[in-house]
């Protein structure tokens, strides 16, 4: 079937732009190839746009994403921006956006890609075929509470809270426990329950959800025992589900045991367009030079297929043709192992396209077949 889409592409800042250009050229590749109608319109976000527009997120962009099948966002953030508060930077492009596109589920899967086996810290046999997904809460708790300064008795006092209702935990609770049952049926929900009171409640209701699903083997775990169980044996992991605030801390956490935070893909999902990220920063040391690693882009945009567009053919092809790609060794900087050369990103993109038109070539002539 033949797909007409639009997508909006957020390039943002640092090495977001880089990245995203991978992401939208392998996109394109598979519009071309499959001919579908794949428009990008690309908008502001972050430091771009507080530098274009005098705000992070312009009303444009976000009514554009309203109006898109998909959003594609490469990073947001850098030091130029850095002495500017909190409500006011960069990042708060970002924030606003997911608030105002009400996604509330981050899905975060962190895979070993088998080429790159060897850039992980951890033992093999600790690593083993490690495949996680973090389902990561991403409307609420800290990210959106109620949060300020005051100053009493002359002593200046900041404070920011972490508050969940019932129903924020119950939808994004019902996403990780359907994402389960489709995968090993375990389910691992982190909280801090022996110290917060909204954790309490989390736990509360995370588990009376587990009655309606009664497949799915679910686990409570605080969120240090998790930190330090994510190193020790990840492959006791399925489906992790945390709060926002916890969620971005293990999925950096996790992302560091498949060698690099430059390979994880993610997807948000919400009450209207979906968006794919990868789960990095703007990297400002790597920035224009031309290093950075495209592969969680790239990743995320093969989600944004096979998971939204239900273009799996043409996911599998991208995915097939980049893992061939790493079989080469080749690798940009931050998956090289020591001593072994690397090359930047733009000419890693260059050999993803002609592996992609070399099987696209081949499949026309034998099929795709298995
Ligand atoms: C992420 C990032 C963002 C977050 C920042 C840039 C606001 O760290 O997507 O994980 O904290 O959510
Ligand atoms: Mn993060």
């Amino acid at each position: 079937m033949k797909l007409k889409k639009t997508i909006v592409l957020l390039p943002g800042d640092g090495i977001g732009p880089e990245v995203t250009r991978s992401a939208a050229n392998v996109l394109q590749e598979c519009a071309r190839e499959f001919q579908h109608q794949f428009t990008f319109v690309e908008m502001p976000v972050g430091g771009a746009a507080i530098d274009k527009a005098g705000t992070p997120l312009p009303n444009e962009t976000l009514d554009a994403c309203k109006k898109a099948d998909a959003v594609f966002l490469g990073a947001v953030g850098g030091p130029k921006w850095d002495s500017l508060s909190v409500g006011k930077r960069p990042e708060n492009g970002l924030l606003d956006l997911r608030k105002g596109l009400g996604l509330f589920v981050n899905l975060r899967p962190v895979k070993v890609i088998e080429p790159l086996r060897g850039i992980s810290p951890l033992k093999q046999d600790r690593l083993g075929d490690l495949d996680l997904e973090i389902v990561r809460e991403l409307a609420g708790g800290m990210y959106f509470g109620e949060r300020g300064t005051v100053k009493e008795n002359g002593v200046e006092r900041a404070f920011d809270t972490e508050s969940y209702s019932t129903p924020e935990i119950e939808r994004i609770a019902a996403f990780a426990f359907t994402r389960a049952e489709a995968r090993s049926r375990r389910l691992c929900s982190v909280d801090k329950a022996n110290v917060l009171s909204s954790s309490q409640l989390w736990r509360r209701t995370v588990s009376a959800m587990g009655t309606v699903y009664p497949n799915v083997k679910l686990e409570h775990m605080y969120v240090d025992n998790a930190a330090m169980q994510l190193t020790l044996k990840p492959t006791q992991f399925d489906v992790i589900l945390s709060t926002n605030m916890f969620g971005d801390i293990l999925s950096d956490a996790a992302a560091a045991l498949v060698g690099s935070i430059g390979l994880i893909p993610s997807a948000s999902f919400g009450t209207s367009a979906p968006m794919f990220e990868p789960i990095h920063g703007s990297a400002p040391s790597l920035a224009g030079k031309d290093m950075a690693n495209p592969i969680g882009a790239i990743l995320s945009a093969t989600m944004m297929l096979r998971d939204t567009f239900g273009l799996s053919l043409e996911a599998d092809w991208a995915e097939q043709s980049l893992v061939r790609v790493l079989n080469t060794g080749v690798r940009t900087a931050d998956m090289a192992e020591p001593g072994k050369k690397t090359v930047a990103c733009s000419v890693f993109n260059d050999m993803l396209h002609d592996e992609m038109q070399r099987t696209f070539e081949h499949a026309e002539k034998y099929g795709w077949g298995v």
